[in-house]
This record gives structure tokens, sequence and C-alpha cells, in this order.
């Protein structure tokens, strides 16, 4: 087995409420509220689940983009386990050229004033790479790689389509040479056409480069064919993390047989009714009481509106939280 190259243990991140004159603070929103997992080394775990469950904030997280509530995250390099939790800046701005996040919004994401050669070039210039021949022989072979013409370098953001954007926001996190990208819903603002060829350019840049990749998304089907394990994320916990065959062929927890059932599926005549995943996210401010999942679950009983259930390992790599998970048998998704 590979070795493990990030691991994450019961990572929190509240963000207070605040209110009235004096910003007191009234609540907070538990975002991510202990979450564990494991990186090993040239895998893609992907982390599902639906908008407002806690993803982005996660891969935020780990990368110190936000400070943690509470947890422990440690990146391993060359033998050595780094604790990102308490790097300070210098440390932080080394261990950022291993760690690197691709956005959903390629649009939102890439400075317009500036060219793809700004762009692309402006890590290496970061650190250190003052000679502007290297950079540009550089941002070239980067531009290459990511299946842009290297001719159009001085152009802006706004001259390129969605997907050849969602491109240059790749050859800019794969300047320093990274180990681990996080990509978070890099293919959710694109076009149907379009985000083949991307999951098809992140699948063929895994291989080449040996890297290592959490890749979150809302949507079950666009991980199935890049995800070697997916986590499914409710209301800031995990609650099922399985091998992504087993996932889809048998899940093992109500949630994720809910989502792959409102999952696009291409043959009409497979499509399930929608029936299994209505009402909203629950509010992670105030979550339902037992079960997060209890109100919307066809599954409840009685004991899943008191008793919070645990992440449990059911079989090797396989664990869920869910108190019936040993007695449902719950559909999967045929491929
Ligand atoms: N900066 C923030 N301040 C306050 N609440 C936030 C912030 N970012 C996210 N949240 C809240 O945290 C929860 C999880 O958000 P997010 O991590 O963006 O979910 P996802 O990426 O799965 O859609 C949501 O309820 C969201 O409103
Ligand atoms: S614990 Fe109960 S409510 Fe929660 S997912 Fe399992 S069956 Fe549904
Ligand atoms: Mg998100």
């Amino acid at each position: 087995m590979a070795e493990t190259l990030l691991e994450v243990v019961d990572l929190k991140k509240y963000f207070p409420i605040t209110s009235g004159l004096f910003d007191k603070v009234v609540g907070y929103v538990k975002a991510v509220d202990g979450v564990s997992f494991a990186l090993r080394s040239g895998e893609c775990l992907a982390l599902v689940g639906e908008s407002g469950s806690g993803k982005t904030t996660v891969g935020r997280t780990l990368l110190r983009a936000y400070q943690p509530t509470d947890g422990r995250v440690s990146f391993h390099l060359d033998g050595e386990a780094i604790d990102v939790m308490d790097a300070d800046e210098e440390e932080l701005k080394g261990l950022r050229r291993h760690m690197q996040m691709i956005f959903q919004d390629p649009y939102a994401s890439l400075n317009p004033r500036m060219t793809v050669f700004e762009i692309v070039g402006e890590p290496l210039l970061v650190h250190g790479i003052k000679d502007g021949a290297q950079r540009e022989e550089r941002v070239r072979q980067l531009m290459d790689q990511v299946g842009l013409n290297p001719q159009h370098m001085r152009r802006y953001p706004h001259a390129f389509s969605g997907g050849q954007r969602q491109r240059i926001g790749i050859a800019r996190a794969l300047a320093l040479h990274p180990r681990m990208i996080v990509a978070d819903e890099p293919v959710s603002a694109l076009d149907v056409s379009v985000q083949a060829q991307i999951l098809n350019l992140l699948q063929n840049l895994q291989d080449d480069l040996g890297l290592t990749y959490l890749f979150i998304a809302h949507d079950l089907s666009v991980v199935r064919h890049i995800a070697d394990r997916v986590a499914v994320m409710y209301v800031g916990k995990i609650v099922e993390e399985a091998p992504v065959d087993a996932l889809f062929s048998r899940p093992r927890h109500p949630y994720s047989e809910a989502l792959m059932a409102a999952a696009p599926v291409a043959d009409p005549a497979q499509r399930q009714p929608p029936l299994l995943l209505q009402g909203e996210v629950a509010d992670p401010s105030n979550p339902p009481a037992g079960c997060p999942f209890h109100p919307r679950c066809r599954h409840a009983t009685s004991q899943c509106k008191t008793e919070v259930p645990t992440l449990q390992s059911i079989e090797t790599d396989h664990a869920v939280s869910c108190h019936r998970a040993e007695e449902l048998h719950l559909s999967g998704m045929s491929s």
C-alpha cells in the first residue's frame, strides 16, 4: 500500500455568528465538525456532498487558507511529518509549493488584468525565480502540458473559453511541481462537453506527474472515473468512506444512496424517481438531534432521532456512520 501523504485528524472549522452593535457571538456555523481522513501518495480521494455540506471549508482549512478551530493535519515529505496547523508563515510558504488548489470558477479565480504569463509565472516569481527568460520557459512548458498554445501567453483571461481558463488555473497550480492538489469542483462551472476534457486532463496529469488529489464535487457521477476512494460528507461530517467501486455498487449510508439516485444518468430508463433526497441540507448552526440526516432519511427509526451515530469501520477501507448500516440493503448505481 502506498505511503500516507496527508493525514487529517478531527478537523473542525466553526464560523462565529455575531449579532448586535458589539458583534456578540451568538452561535457557530459548524461547517466542518470533526473530519478525519488520510490521503495516500498518488491516489485520488473524492469528497462529495450537497452544497453546504462543508467540502470547500475542509479544503481551505487543511491548506490553512482558513484558520482551523481544532484538529491536526500532517503532511509527509521525505520521511518527515510536517505539522500544517502549527506552521508559521515561512513554513507555510514552503508547504504551499507542495499543496496547491484548483478552484471551481475559472472566471473568478484568474486576475483579469494579468496575462497568462503573469498568472502562471507568479508562483515562480514568489518562489524566487527572478529571471524572466527562465520563467517564460517554464510557463511555455506548463501551457503545453495542459493543452494550451504557448504562443498565447501574452493574452488576458477574457480571450479564453471556460475550459481554457480552467487549464490556465491548472497550469498555475502545477508551476512549482506540487505533490498534492485540492481540486474544488473543478468542472462544475463548465459545459458538460468540456467537463470530460478537463477530467481527462486531470487524470493524465495525475498519472504523468504522480500527483495526489483531494477532488471535491457535489455530483457523484463526476468522481466515478477519477476517484480511487470516496468520502461522503453531510453537515460537516464524513458519513461514509469507501473505495469507489464498493460505494457505487453497494452504498451503506442512506445519504450516499440518495445522492446516487439524484445523480444524472445517461439512460432515462435507468433513472430512479427523485424521491430519495427531499428537503434541504440541515443547518450547520443548528443541526437536528440524533442523526443529522434523520429528517430526510426514509429509513429513520426512533433511535435515529435521539442517538448520534459515529463513523464505524464495517469492512476493510469501508466506514459508515449509520445505526442501520448492517441491516439495510441500499441501491447503488450501475456502471
Ligand atoms: N466564511 C464563512 N463564514 C460563515 N459561514 C461560512 C463561511 N464559509 C462557509 N460557510 C458556511 O459553512 C457551511 C459549509 O460551507 P462550504 O464549505 O462552502 O460547503 P460546500 O463546499 O460543501 O458547499 C455552509 O453552511 C456555509 O454557509
Ligand atoms: S442513522 Fe438512521 S436516520 Fe441516520 S442515516 Fe441511518 S437510518 Fe437514516
Ligand atoms: Mg464548495
